[in-house]
């Protein structure tokens, strides 16, 4: 056992050392946005790895890419346990027009991660941004808005009742100067309509795990103790939420203090919530440096936000926001070319896929497999963590 490690571990470090000299020898920096990358093949899973460990780590998916191209589905279910639908589950999506739902292609991913033994993030119920426009123009009084995103919590959770049991049920309510966002359901319904959206989606069903998600807030600052301050108050006031989502969208230059996140996610498990890393990507645009150094810190920061969720009994996902930086939505969000994800657009790992493989392969996971959760379900009471959105029970892969 013992030896069959280490000699997988050396192999693992051959590759990386492999893996680097070829990107030395092929990159060139200056002309080079998006970096080619060597040819490797894998010898384990992402997947395989973080299982073995009860962790999920997951990917968001893009449903074109899904239905047209082979690979992209191949590498999905080889590396990860868990995907989060891009936009098929946005409220644009799923009600294009005011009661008329379509979840064609929200049932394709679901499908696709029920064949591949995968668990599903359901993104997201309450949002800013993403909404049709029938709801921008319409005027409606603080009763119908409610009575609107009452429905639609109801008939999203309700469909999908079996199917994806944790929500993202709301998305980015806060400011960075910690206040709460604008929005079409503050202003419409009042700040309480955070409050109204977890009731609401927990009567749909109450074995959904319900997460409030935000950018910004992932280690220390004025936006991350605003995000703590409001959960905190939803826990007081007796709201059904499981747990928050650090979305970390971050850059080479750009990007939390590790032991900052930490404390932040030390502090939210304290106060009985699960934490999830739920969108993460690593920019490495407008960066002069050499591109195989850009990949190398790319590579470190993904190793130490992973390091990180596994150093916290309570976190219990690790979710990049895509895995290809084929299909990154960094570029037309930026306007800039960009290599964010692991695997490069020809879905050839980087060194940020080796660092993941390599951390979870030496992490020591004892204390965890040691400690039992005791996180809360929901509200103040304690109990055991038999019943929380762990992968304990994940069942290998046929
Ligand atoms: C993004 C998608 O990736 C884009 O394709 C879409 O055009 C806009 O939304 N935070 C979130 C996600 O919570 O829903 C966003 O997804 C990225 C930022």
């Amino acid at each position: 056992m013992a030896s069959t490690r280490l000699t997988r571990r050396k192999l693992h470090l051959v590759m990386l050392l492999l893996l680097a000299l070829l990107t030395i020898s092929c990159g060139n920096a200056s002309t080079q946005a998006v970096p080619e990358q060597a040819t490797s093949t894998p010898l384990q899973s992402l997947r395989s790895l973080a299982q073995a460990r009860g962790m999920y780590i997951g990917t968001v998916v893009n449903v074109d890419a899904l239905q047209s191209e082979e690979q992209y589905g191949e590498v999905l279910a080889r590396e990860f346990n868990i995907v989060t639908p891009e936009v098929s589950l946005k409220f644009d999506a799923t009600e294009p027009e005011l009661n008329q739902y379509n979840f064609d292609r929200g049932d394709t991913i679901v499908a696709f991660a029920k064949a591949h033994n995968m668990q599903v993030r359901g993104h997201t119920l309450v949002w800013y941004r993403a909404l049709p426009s029938w709801l921008t123009a319409g005027k409606f009084s603080r009763s119908e808005l409610m009575q609107i995103l009452r429905d639609h919590i109801f008939t999203e959770i309700s469909h999908y009742r079996g199917q994806i049991n944790i929500w993202d049920v709301v998305n980015e309510a806060v400011n960075n100067d910690g206040t709460l966002r604008d929005s079409i359901w503050l202003r419409g319904i009042g700040p309480d309509y955070i409050d109204w959206a977890f009731r609401w989606a927990h009567e749909a069903n109450p074995q959904a795990r319900l997460f409030y998600n935000d950018f910004g807030g992932e280690g220390s600052g004025r936006k991350s103790d605003a995000i703590y301050n409001l959960v905190r108050g939803l826990l007081q006031r007796g709201v059904p939420i499981s747990g928050v989502g650090l979305q970390m969208h971050v850059g080479i230059d750009s990007y939390p203090d590790p032991q900052g996140v930490l404390a932040n996610m030390q502090r939210l498990n304290a106060l009985g919530l699960e934490v999830q890393i739920t969108e993460m990507d690593v920019r490495i645009q407008g960066d002069r440096r050499p591109v195989q150094t850009r990949l190398s810190i790319q590579a470190q920061i993904y190793r130490d936000m992973l390091s990180v969720c596994l150093e916290v009994a309570g976190c219990t996902a690790f979710v990049m926001w895509g895995f290809t930086d084929l299909h990154s939505w960094i570029p037309s969000a930026t306007g800039h070319p960009d290599a964010p994800l692991i695997f490069d657009q020809d879905y050839r790992p980087k060194p940020a896929y080796f660092a993941l493989m390599d951390d979870l392969e030496q992490r020591r996971m004892s204390h965890r497999e040691k400690r039992p959760l005791h996180l809360l379900r929901y509200g103040s009471s304690p109990r055991s963590c038999r019943n929380c959105f762990r992968p304990t029970q994940l069942q290998q892969r046929p």
